[in-house]
């Protein structure tokens, strides 16, 4: 497949990464399907590309018109061969574990057309691994963003061990049509390149913080004003969800071993859904005076 002959796009999974997987491809013109497994789910991932679309329009870097348009783009689903009925590509963005992932595969094999391409969204797992499970595996690669995808300009292309150069190169090309920078990743290892370097660091200043060394306050000072991230490591934890960071530091952990050992602070925070932004609460605090999320 060309990349001019894709037309549709199914998102699966409508959470923190996959609206706004969509929101972008909406954007770009293209037709979107975005699934998950109920209407509240769904709904409210929908509800959050409404909300991004006109905050984007309020700061001037869309139209209006642009914004109801790309809006107009996107259908929800809950019935997953639905969703695919029509798929020329399908980004997989369930949450990040492997039989989760698993189990959307078998389903997404025996529903979507055999030219549809299958590009996961993992932050971590084996590509390889997750393609083994359809009857496709040339035509799966991994297409990673970077939270919040409608801000953040990177795409990891991720080959899996028999994805076939044309899957590549379609992938590539529709992060360029999305107006984003494809890095083309040809070692299928966890964490890939950014999360192999940017996960061990937001584990290291939580074992500072357990070991009592410095508070979460001066970590993130120091990350901002020295190191010149746009975000403390523990704002960054938030942003991208705390249990996102652990799941993906655990499985580094299981495949390369003991640096990457969890911090205990860190699994607390899972154990106590302190999850940051989503739950309204993480390392910091995200509810306003009446309980309503700040997004
Ligand atoms: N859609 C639309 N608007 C949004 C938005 C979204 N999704 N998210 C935030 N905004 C809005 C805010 O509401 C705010 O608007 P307001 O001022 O009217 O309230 C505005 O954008 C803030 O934008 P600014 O450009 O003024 O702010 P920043 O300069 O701080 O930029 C940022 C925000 C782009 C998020 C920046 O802080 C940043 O780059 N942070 C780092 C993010 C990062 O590193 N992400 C990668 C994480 S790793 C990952 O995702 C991998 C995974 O596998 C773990």
């Amino acid at each position: 497949m060309e990349i001019d002959d894709v037309n549709t796009i199914t998102v699966l999974g409508a959470g923190n990464m996959g609206h706004g997987i969509a929101e972008v491809a909406a954007l770009a013109g293209y037709a979107v399907n975005l699934r998950d497994i109920n209407e509240e789910f769904v709904g409210k991932g929908y509800d959050q590309i409404e909300w991004s679309l006109g905050k984007l329009a309020e700061r001037e870097q869309i139209s209006e018109a642009d914004a109801d348009a790309a809006l107009e783009r996107v259908t929800t689903y809950v019935d997953l061969a639905e969703s695919v009925a029509d798929a020329d590509v399908v980004v997989e963005a369930v949450p990040e574990k492997m039989e989760i992932k698993k189990d959307v595969y078998t389903e997404l094999e025996a529903a979507a057309p055999d030219r549809t391409v299958f590009a996961t969204n993992t932050s971590s797992l084996s590509v390889t691994e997750l393609a083994d499970v359809t009857d496709r595996p040339e035509q799966f690669c991994g297409m990673h963003f970077f939270n919040p995808p409608v801000r953040m300009q990177l795409v990891e292309v991720i080959s899996g061990a028999e994805t076939a150069d044309e899957t590549m190169d379609l992938i590539a090309d529709l992060a360029e049509e999305m107006g984003k920078t494809p890095v083309r990743v040809h070692k299928d290892s966890p964490g890939f390149i950014v999360n192999r370097i940017l996960v061990p660091l937001m584990n290291e200043a939580a074992w500072i913080v357990e070991s009592g060394d410095a508070t979460v306050a001066e970590v993130d000072s120091t990350t901002k004003y020295g190191l010149g991230l746009p975000m403390g490591t523990f704002e960054l934890a938030d942003q991208v969800g705390v249990d996102v960071g652990y799941h993906v530091l655990d499985y580094m952990h299981e495949v390369l071993g003991d640096a990457y050992e969890p911090s205990p602070l860190l699994e607390a925070k899972v154990e106590a859904e302190e999850l940051g932004k989503k739950t309204g609460s993480g390392f910091y605090d995200y509810e306003d005076g009446d309980g309503a999320q700040i997004p």
